[in-house]
C-alpha cells in the first residue's frame, strides 16, 4: 500500500483549501447547502455515482443504498456527495442500451474530472452500467470502488422457479407453439421479477459484476449478495468506509489492474458460463487500462477452464442459489489453481487472500473442477471467411448436435425484414436451415442490439423445433440460449462478408474446430462485393452521429476510438 497523503494533497483541496476568490465561492456555496467547514475541511470528498432512475428497474433500491454508502463515508471521516450517473437500463432504452454504455463511461470520467472529487463509489449492476462506470473510472484513475446492485430474488410461477430472460424466451416459444395459455402467461408476468436487483440468471449483469469482483473492483463477495438481503446494505456501508481509506493511500484502479487481473476475469467468465457480451466489455475495459485482449486469448483460456457454475441459461439454478452455495468467492476458490492469486484488489489485499477459505455449501450449484458442468468454458471464438475478425458462440447453451452443422442460409436483410417474414407460412425454411440476420451490428443496428437469438419460425415451433443455427452481427442477451453465432466481425453494415450471404448459400459451423465458413467461391463473392451497395448511415446529428463516426467493431470492444488509453487528459485549472 502506498504512503498516506496529507489533507493538503487531496485533489479537492485545490477547490476548497486555497485563499482565492474561487475557493471563497466554493466554500460559500457548500454553506448554501447547509454544510459547515468542519463537514468537509481536510476530508476526502467522495462521489457516489448513482445510476438510479424511475425507469431503471434493477436499481430501484439505490436511493436507499446511496444513503447507506454515505453512512460509511461519514463514519470513516469523509464527505459524501451523491451525483446522478446516466441510468442506462436494459429494459426501456432503445434502439439498444449498448449505444449508451460509452456515453455513461464518458459522463463518469468527466463528472469526476470536472468536480472536487477525491474518490468514488460507483453504483451500478444493470447490464451496461458495470462496464460503463468502470471504463470511465479506469480512465480517470481516481480511487474507485464498485458497489454492484445485486441480483433480484428468484422468480416463482406455481411453485416453479423462473429465471430472468431465459424462462421468458423458453415459455414464449411454448406460447407460440400453443402449449401455454394467456392465463398462465399472465401469471408468469406477476412472478418473474419479484424484487429490486439485476437479472438473476447468469446474464450479462451477473457476469459483469462477477468480472468486476474478479478484477479487484469490489470488496470480497459483493457481487453475489441479493439486492434485498440485509448483507447488501451492510456491504454498501462498508464500501463507504473503505473508499475513504483508499483515498488516503491514493489506491487507484491502475495500482491493481494488470494484464493478469484481466486474464483472471476471462477465466472467471468462462467458469461461470458468462454472457457472450462480456467479451466486448472486457476488451473495452482492458483498452482503457492500456492492455490488448485479442479474441484468440479468450478462446485459449476457455479451452483450459471448466465451467463449474450450474446457473441458467447454461445450467439449472439461479443467482440466489449461487449466493447460498457460497457465491463468487467460493467459485473462485474452486478454480484457484487457474488464477493468478497475487493480483491486488480495492481492499489492498490479493485476490488469493480474499478468496482464501471460501467454502462451497452446495456442490450441485457450484461444482468442482473434477465434476464440471462442462469441460470447457462457456464461450468459443470462431473464425472463417464469414468472420475474418471473429465471431462468438456459447456452446454450453446450445443443442450439441449443432456444434458441427451445415445448412442452407435463410437471409433477413435487417430486423424489420425478420419481423415481417419469420412467421410467414410460405418461408422456405426447415430445422436444418441457418437463419442469417444482416445489419444488426454496432453501426447497422445501430448499437448492436440483442437480436442475435433470432426467433424460431412459428411453423417449426409447432413441429417441436426449439433450436436452430442462427448467425448475425448482433449481440444476444446473456440470459438467451441456442446455437446463435454472434458478433460477426467486420459487421455487414460496413461490407463484412455477412453482407454477401444470399438465400440458399451453404454455411458450415464447426465449434470444435472453431470454424465459420461460407461455402461460396471467391469469384462469386467478389462479384457480389462489386454489386454491394453501402447502406445509408442512421444518424447525421446528435449523439448518434458521434456514435456512428467513432465506435469500433465488436472485436475491438465497441468503445469510441478516441477514448482508448492514450495521452493523459489534463486536470482542470481552478480559476
Ligand atoms: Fe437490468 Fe437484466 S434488466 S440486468
Amino acid at each position: 500500500m502506498k504512503t498516506k497523503i496529507t489533507p493538503q494533497e487531496l485533489r479537492s483541496y485545490r477547490w476548497f483549501g486555497s485563499d482565492t476568490v474561487r475557493s471563497f465561492g466554493h466554500r460559500s456555496r457548500a454553506k448554501q447547502m447547509g454544510y459547515a467547514r468542519a463537514d468537509y475541511e481536510g476530508k476526502p470528498v467522495i462521489a457516489i455515482v448513482n445510476t438510479w432512475s424511475d425507469l431503471t428497474t434493477c436499481h430501484s433500491h439505490f436511493r436507499e443504498r446511496a444513503n447507506e454508502v454515505k453512512r460509511g463515508v461519514w463514519q470513516a471521516g469523509g464527505f459524501p456527495v451523491e451525483i446522478p450517473g446516466m441510468p442506462v437500463n436494459e429494459i426501456f432504452m432503445k434502439p439498444s442500451p449498448m449505444m449508451y454504455r460509452n456515453l455513461l463511461a464518458l459522463e463518469t470520467e468527466e463528472l469526476l474530472r470536472s468536480q472536487p472529487i477525491d474518490g468514488v463509489v460507483l453504483m451500478g449492476g444493470c447490464d451496461k452500467t458495470t462496464p460503463g462506470l468502470l471504463m470511465g473510472a479506469i480512465t480517470m484513475n481516481l480511487p474507485a470502488i464498485y458497489l454492484p446492485c445485486g441480483p433480484m430474488l428468484r422468480g416463482n410461477w406455481n411453485g416453479q422457479p423462473l429465471g430472468s430472460g431465459s424462462d421468458v424466451w423458453k415459455y414464449w416459444a411454448e406460447k407460440c407453439a400453443g402449449n401455454i395459455n394467456d392465463e398462465q402467461w399472465n401469471a408468469m408476468e406477476d412472478g418473474i421479477a419479484r424484487s429490486a436487483g439485476h437479472c438473476m440468471t447468469m446474464g450479462t449483469a451477473s457476469t459483469m459484476t462477477a468480472i468486476a469482483e474478479t478484477l479487484g473492483f469490489t470488496l470480497p463477495g459483493a457481487s453475489s449478495i441479493p439486492a434485498v438481503d440485509a448483507n447488501h446494505q451492510r456491504m454498501a456501508t462498508e464500501c463507504g468506509r473503505r473508499i475513504v481509506e483508499m483515498v488516503w493511500h491514493d489506491w487507484t484502479p491502475r495500482d491493481f489492474l494488470t494484464i493478469e487481473s484481466f486474464e483472471n476475469a476471462i477465466i472467471a467468465d468462462m467458469a461461470i458460463g458468462g454472457s457472450t457480451n462480456a467479451i466486448i466489455h472486457l476488451v473495452a475495459l482492458a483498452g482503457r487500462a492500456g492492455f490488448k485482449l485479442p479474441l484468440t486469448r479468450f478462446d485459449e483460456l476457455a479451452q483450459h477452464t471448466p465451467m463449474i457454475a450450474n446457473i441458467r441459461p447454461s445450467g439449472q439454478f439461479l443467482m440466489e442459489d449461487f449466493y447460498y452455495a457460497g457465491g463468487l468467492r467460493a467459485l473462485l476458490n474452486q478454480i484457484r489453481s487457474l488464477l493468478r492469486l497475487a493480483c491486488l484488489t480495492v481492499n489492498g489485499r490479493t485476490l488469493g487472500e480474499n478468496i482464501c477459505g471460501a467454502e462451497v455449501f452446495n456442490t450441485e450449484v457450484i461444482r468442482s473442477l473434477e465434476n464440471p458442468v462442462s469441460a470447457q468454458g462457456g464461450t468459443a471464438v470462431l473464425y472463417g471467411n464469414l468472420a475474418p475478425n471473429g465471431a462468438v458462440i456459447k456452446p454450453t447453451a446450445t443443442d450439441k448436435r449443432f456444434h458441427q452443422h451445415q445448412g442452407r442460409a435463410v437471409v433477413f436483410k435487417d430486423y424489420n425484414d425478420l419481423a415481417a417474414r419469420i412467421d410467414d407460412d410460405n418461408l422456405s425454411v426447415d430445422e436444418n436451415s441457418v437463419l442469417v440476420l444482416q445489419n444488426a451490428g454496432p453501426l447497422g443496428g445501430p448499437g448492436m442490439p440483442e437480436w442475435g437469438m433470432l426467433p424460431i419460425p412459428k411453423k417449426l415451433l409447432k413441429q417441436g423445433v426449439r433450436d436452430m443455427v442462427r448467425i448475425s452481427d448482433a449481440r444476444m442477451s446473456g440470459t438467451s440460449y441456442g446455437a446463435c453465432v454472434l458478433h460477426v466481425s467486420p459487421e455487414s453494415f460496413i461490407g463484412g462478408p455477412l453482407a454477401l450471404v444470399q438465400d440458399g448459400d451453404v454455411i458450415e459451423l464447426d465449434v470444435p474446430n472453431r470454424k465459420l465458413q461460407l461455402h461460396v467461391s471467391d469469384e462469386e463473392l467478389a462479384q457480389r462485393r462489386a454489386a454491394w451497395v453501402k447502406p445509408q448511415r442512421h444518424y447525421e446529428r446528435g449523439y448518434g452521429a458521434l456514435f456512428s463516426e467513432r465506435v469500433t467493431q465488436a472485436d475491438q470492444g465497441c468503445d469510441f476510438d478516441f477514448l482508448h488509453a492514450g495521452a493523459e487528459t489534463p486536470e482542470p485549472e481552478i480559476h
